[in-house]
């Protein structure tokens, strides 16, 4: 969190400078820019290993993996099945599908899904499209790499709390999944390992292709007359391409829009991680493609549909947190919106069914 602390001691200087700034104002991000946390940048991923094609529209966002997880076709195929695998839960309830399904855009439809413990999540389950680019992780950005992304839900989620090497040992017993780890890392099954799997096969939940990028290629009708014009007011009125840039429609950055309520105290989002309270209400920017599949939204799951949340962007609950393009809220007509709604569908792409499809296990 290198650059948090970056931030915090220019505040600090900044209010020995002028002597008068309170710390809130002076770690505050400028208006409108997006405060990102530090990650240690990982590699480009080695295409010596990994040669499966970028989707189309991905190609100049450059897919990265750490250098001691370079993504391989037999980790690939080992972290789907350990991904839909209840085993890894120890009552055999939960596998990371239970809540991340393939035909709910990667996530569960329900506004809060059930951990292992019995215990309800306070958020949403986000999507994992192209979770492989993002910069932090969670909808507060606190794991910064995705390996301690996945031990945590592991853990937290599933319940593998203190049972981790327990759980492993289990599934290097099985006859199956002893190859298949022989395959992929030449060893047994460790924890370790089952992240690193894991972790590979969700870097390859890609989504791109969609009509939107064969447009944006240069195919003039990929997308409707009507979509045309809601990318017209996605990047001008609507403001929305500020936070979602196209690419990956998300700019990585945490904005408070008051989902959630503006600066709650029970879920303070990004403001706990950053350790300061003039972020807290703000939480990730999601990304917009495939968005259309994985209703409810945002980290409340509060909304039904995009026409729901754009309803509430109309005048979205005031705090002095606020990002500045949320201020007064952003007004569309009923056309407008049907308009940004036939373009959100052109950011639907077909899923691989190399990914989507349930395996069979060992
Ligand atoms: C009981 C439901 C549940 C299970 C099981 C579960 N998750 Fe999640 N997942 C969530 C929720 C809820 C969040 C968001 C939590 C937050 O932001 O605080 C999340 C967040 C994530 C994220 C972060 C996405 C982002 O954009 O930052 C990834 C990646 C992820 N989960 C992968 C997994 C993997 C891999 C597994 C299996 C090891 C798994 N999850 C198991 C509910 C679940
Ligand atoms: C100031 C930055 C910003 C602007 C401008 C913005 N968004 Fe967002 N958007 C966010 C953040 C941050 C969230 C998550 C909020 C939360 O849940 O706390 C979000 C959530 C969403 C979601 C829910 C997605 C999901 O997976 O839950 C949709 C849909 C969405 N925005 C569409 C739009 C559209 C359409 C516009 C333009 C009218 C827009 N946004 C403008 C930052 C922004």
């Amino acid at each position: 969190m290198s650059r948090i602390r970056e931030l915090r001691t220019a505040s600090l200087l900044t209010i020995f400078l002028a002597g008068m700034a309170s710390a809130q104002d002076a770690a505050a991000p400028p208006a409108g820019q997006p405060a990102t946390p530090a990650a240690s940048a990982p590699s480009p991923v080695n295409r010596e290993l990994w040669s499966a094609k970028t989707p189309l529209g991905l190609e100049d966002v450059g897919l990265t993996a750490p250098d001691d997880n370079q993504i391989t076709k037999p980790k690939v195929v080992l972290g789907k099945k350990l991904f839909w695998d209840k085993r890894l839960s120890p009552q055999g309830t939960h596998a990371c599908v239970t809540c991340h399904l393939p035909d709910k855009g990667w996530t569960d439809g329900t506004q809060f899904s059930v951990k292992a413990d019995g215990s309800i999540n306070t958020r949403h389950t986000p999507t994992l499209y192209n979770v492989a680019y993002n910069k932090a992780f969670y909808w507060d950005g606190r794991a910064e790499t995705l390996e301690k992304q996945i031990l945590a839900a592991w853990e937290a989620q599933m319940g593998a709390k203190d049972k981790v090497n327990e759980l492993a040992k289990k599934i290097d017993d099985i006859a199956g999944y002893k190859k298949l780890f022989g395959e992929a890392f030449q060893g047994d099954a460790t924890p370790d390992r089952i992240v690193k799997a894991l972790a590979s096969f969700t870097r390859t939940i890609l989504s791109g292709n969609s009509p939107y990028d064969a447009y944006a290629a240069g195919k003039a009708d990929a997308i409707s007359e009507a979509a045309k014009r809601g990318f017209a007011v996605f990047r001008t009125k609507g403001r929305c391409a500020v936070c979602h840039p196209p690419g990956l429609f998300t700019d990585q950055g945490f904005h408070n829009i008051g989902v959630g309520g503006g600066t709650p105290k029970d879920d303070p989002g990004y403001g706990k991680v950053a350790n300061h309270p003039s972020y807290n209400g703000a939480f990730k920017t999601p990304t917009l493609r495939n968005v259309m599949s994985h209703p409810p939204f945002g980290h409340t799951g509060q909304f039904r549909s995009v026409l729901e949340f754009l309803k509430y962007f109309e005048s979205p609950f005031d705090s002095p947190n606020l990002d500045p393009i949320a201020k007064g809220g952003v007004k569309l007509t009923d056309a407008e919106k049907a308009d940004l709604q036939q373009f959100l569908f052109s950011l639907d792409s077909a899923d691989d069914p190399e990914t989507t499809s349930k395996p069979e296990l060992p």
